[in-house]
């Protein structure tokens, strides 16, 4: 199991951070499962692990040796909760350089999370001489940025193969009913997958949204979902040792003491990603009505010769949760001499692995000596089961954590503002005044 630690936070806890939470804790735990609380109607994510569709999940395995056949890239074509889940699964379970790295299977690029021009024909400069397809993810289907660059892709597609071989490289995800997209592709003839009705974006990564790239990639996706279903069968028993309990009520303990920022930290560069799928998490879901942890990530060390200094002694405002791996994937010895004019004879015999664990703990003590309450999870490795573990964690300590703090965790009403403005300017029928 994922192991959770507060031994680091506790000088900044009072005595009863969870014993004061526990009814808070049981309220919000059966909010979520029974589905009553706001936002109800979007827990279907909480039980995803056990109910998933498996004659989809086969279809997507099936499509995935298709596109892996067929395309030298795949083009995944989201925003937020439609793209920021697989990539940082991606990241996570192969590299931030995949597309360096991947031999057997096709390069995939993320588009349509922008609304730049530069970064959109880029993209597609460089795909006008490779074979690829295209998954389009957007559960309402009318997502703007999303809809541009599948209308770009989809026309090159259609100049480079004919409207027939378009449609053998195109792959839907969407609502199983309803939206643009979904009229689209009825109209078109597209592959479809559907991201549950009862399942919002940034809880949808173990849906074909998340699911069919990553199956592209190669990246076992049972061992993911049967992670998640591990996780599940654990965290849904209630009490003080669950700890997506303790979780949730220490940063809702530490916000009550004004630590209002919480910064994800890493030392691992597969992280990098997941830091933006866990920002968008927590983010939409908590900050609403006033409130809400600002969710920040880092990257260590590399952070530390950047942001190392405004946690060190900066303003006193943040926490800290650290994800740690403990088992390695590979060895890097260092056998310098102890001459060696590098200054490194002190490291001789060590792993880098070795130097790494040294300096987070040398972090954490230094973070904790200047005021940061660092909370600590401990994952064993890097693998499918274990990425399985962790989503499900955080999706249900948010969700626990939102009803805790009194709002809904599954709306993002605040998401419209800049949409109904950016309308408005563009002439969108509809957005006159
Ligand atoms: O979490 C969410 O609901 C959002 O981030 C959405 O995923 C995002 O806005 C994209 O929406 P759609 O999938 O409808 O294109």
């Amino acid at each position: 199991m994922l192991e959770f630690d507060v031994s680091y936070a506790r000088p900044f806890l009072p005595a009863n951070w969870l014993s004061s939470r526990l009814d808070g804790l049981t309220e919000a735990r059966q909010l979520l499962e029974n589905g009553e609380g706001l936002g109800g109607e979007f827990t279907g994510w909480v039980d995803l692990p056990r109910s998933y569709d498996r004659e989809e999940v086969h279809r997507v395995l099936q499509t995935a040796r298709i596109i892996r056949r067929q395309s030298e890239v795949l083009i995944v074509v989201g925003i937020g909760g439609s793209y920021l889940g697989a990539r940082a699964l991606l990241e996570l379970l192969t590299s931030p350089n995949y597309n360096l790295t991947c031999r057997r299977s096709p390069q995939i690029f993320f588009t349509g999370n922008t609304l730049s021009s530069d970064a959109m024909t880029e993209l597609l400069d460089y795909v006008q001489d490779k074979d690829f397809s295209v998954n389009v993810v957007s559960k309402s289907g009318s997502t703007t940025e999303s809809a541009i660059a599948f209308f770009l892709f989809r026309q090159l597609l259609e100049e480079k193969y004919g409207r027939e071989g378009a449609r053998d490289r195109i792959f839907v995800t969407t609502d199983r009913t309803e939206g643009t997209l979904r009229a689209l592709a009825n109209q078109e003839g597209y592959a479809t997958f559907s991201i549950p009705r009862d399942i919002g974006g940034r809880y949808s990564v173990l849906t074909p949204a998340g699911l069919l790239p990553l199956a592209v990639a190669g990246v076992e996706i049972s061992g993911i979902l049967d992670g998640a279903a591990a996780a599940m069968a654990r965290l849904r028993r209630p009490g003080q040792d669950n700890p997506a309990w303790q979780y949730a009520a220490a940063r809702n303990a530490l916000y009550d003491q004004g630590k209002t920022i919480e910064i994800l930290a890493g030392y691992e560069p597969h992280l990098r990603a997941f830091g933006e799928w866990w920002k968008q998490l927590f983010g939409e879901s908590e900050g609403k009505d006033g409130k809400g942890v600002f969710p920040a990530s880092v990257e260590f060390t590399t952070d530390l010769h950047s942001m190392g200094q405004y946690i060190q002694e900066g303003k006193r405002d943040l926490f800290e949760t650290v994800v740690r791996f403990t088992i390695p994937q590979s060895s890097c010895l260092l056998d310098p001499a102890p001459e060696d004019p590098s200054g490194l004879g002190y490291l001789r015999g060590r792993d880098l692995r070795f130097v790494n664990e040294q300096a987070r703990q040398g972090t954490v003590l230094a973070h904790v000596a200047g005021g940061v309450p660092n909370l600590l999870l401990t994952v064993p490795e890097r693998t499918p089961h274990w990425a399985g573990q962790l989503v499900y964690f955080f999706e249900y300590a948010c969700g626990l954590s939102g009803y805790l703090s009194g709002v809904n965790p599954f709306n993002q009403p605040g998401v419209e503002a800049y949409k109904t403005n950016m309308f408005a300017l563009l002439g969108k029928p509809g957005y006159e005044q």
